[in-house]
């Protein structure tokens, strides 16, 4: 995140003496990422460091880790119905793998219970994207506390503790963890870190913590830290974590809704590139980048075809989370919460005769909500624990007449 945000009180000078209150010497945290060249914020603890832990961590039973399926399937397109998931647990023990790579982690967590009140979770693993596909509630962190809901992206920086308190009976998400920062696509920001005003997305456009007052409190205080690729641990503290008196700096917890991502429309379809919100790692050269598919005004040439072509991008692997069934492309398949994956090897296109009947959407407004995550040069795996929810006729699905048109 590129904004630099001050919240509550810290010192003029970073690394300088500092009071929480008179005789009591504030502690200075820096939670960074990329080593100390990457985005990073500094914290000022009331008198406390997090290091303070009161008893020997232990290992839960809870494993995260996906499980890689023997033997391994044939090369093959997916369809994981993630809509079909019963709620169970909070939003850590509710992720169901779905697939994996060696720096990507895609789950599906639809989850009815908010943490504990004295119970943190802490990614060690990745930096969290989700996707809220349904209910609402909200992340309370360091940083403060921030509000979601329905249809936004929230993006949590590896390492921030945090805790969600569920505000609707259940909620249903797409989380999307990454060994690297996960930002709006650096080239829609210039040198000072402003969206050029030809991007789709808006760089103050986003939910923000709301700081509150340090909590300076002994008690039992659990955090429970994913690391080793879905081992959790909990760490036991005598003080209550939300301890700051203040920070500042440029990595934090934030919401960006779709309703904000403003596509950006030709008179011919637009390839996924124009549709991009956020990306991890360094493109094309490794990680990957996220698309907003939100309803936009379709190509307006009198003989445009608002229906993809049929397409592989042999460096990707893709993945594509419909919210909604309004995807003409896939109508007559895809249910809410539907996840395709198509591997880089495999070329894939709409279903049947989607491209002919999608002429009707010429220059109007379509209403879909569909994310796409395309790898760049890493390859994913279905994850075992995704296998009860895949639909096993998909491979074969775009020689069945799913729609009542053949394409044949
Ligand atoms: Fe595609």
């Amino acid at each position: 995140m590129s904004v630099i945000l001050t919240r509550g009180r810290v010192p003029k000078t970073p690394h300088t003496e500092f009071y929480s209150e008179p005789d009591v010497l504030a502690l200075e945290e820096i939670h960074g990422v990329t080593g100390f060249s990457g985005d990073w914020s500094r914290k000022y603890h009331y008198r406390k460091y997090p290091t303070q832990q009161v008893s020997e961590p232990k290992r839960l039973p809870l494993d995260l880790r996906p499980q890689t399926m023997a033997p391994h399937q044939p090369l093959q397109p997916w369809h994981i119905r993630t809509g079909r998931l019963k709620a169970h647990g909070d939003h850590i023990s509710g992720r169901v793998p779905l697939v994996y790579g060696p720096t990507t982690l895609m789950s599906a967590a639809r989850f009815e219970k908010s943490c504990p009140a004295a119970r943190f979770f802490r990614n060690g693993d990745g930096h969290e994207l989700w996707f809220v596909q349904q209910g609402s509630g909200l992340i309370a962190s360091e940083y403060g506390v921030l509000p979601f809901r329905k249809g936004h992206y929230v993006n949590i920086p590896k390492g921030t503790t945090y805790r969600v308190e569920l505000e609707s009976e259940d909620c249903a998400l797409l989380i999307v963890e990454s060994r690297m920062p996960i930002q709006f696509a650096p080239h829609y920001l210039n040198a000072s870190g402003q969206a050029h005003l030809t991007s789709p997305v808006v760089e103050t456009e986003t939910g923000l913590p709301e700081f509150r007052p340090a909590r300076d409190e002994d008690g039992e205080f659990r955090v429970w830290t994913k690391h080793g690729g879905g081992l959790v641990t909990e760490l036991f503290l005598g003080h209550h974590p939300f301890d700051l008196i203040g920070w500042e700096g440029a990595l934090y917890p934030y919401t960006f809704h779709t309703d904000d991502h403003h596509p950006v429309v030709r008179r011919i379809h637009t390839a996924p590139p124009a549709r991009q919100t956020f990306q991890s790692g360094t493109a094309p050269h490794n990680g990957f980048s996220i698309c907003t598919f939100k309803g936009q005004l379709e190509g307006w040439h009198p003989r445009d075809v608002p229906a993809p072509y049929a397409h592989f991008n042999v460096d990707s692997d893709e993945v594509m989370f419909f919210s909604n069934t309004s995807y003409g492309a896939r109508k007559g398949l895809v249910e809410p919460g539907s996840f395709t994956f198509h591997p880089g090897s495999l070329p894939h296109s709409p279903h049947g005769m989607a491209a002919k009947r999608s002429f009707a959407e010429r220059g109007k407004l379509s209403d879909y909500l569909a994310i796409m995550l395309d790898t760049f040069y890493e390859p994913l795996e279905v994850a075992k624990q995704a296998l009860p929810l895949a639909d096993k006729d998909y491979p074969t699905s775009w020689n069945r007449d799913t729609q009542g048109i053949s394409a044949a």
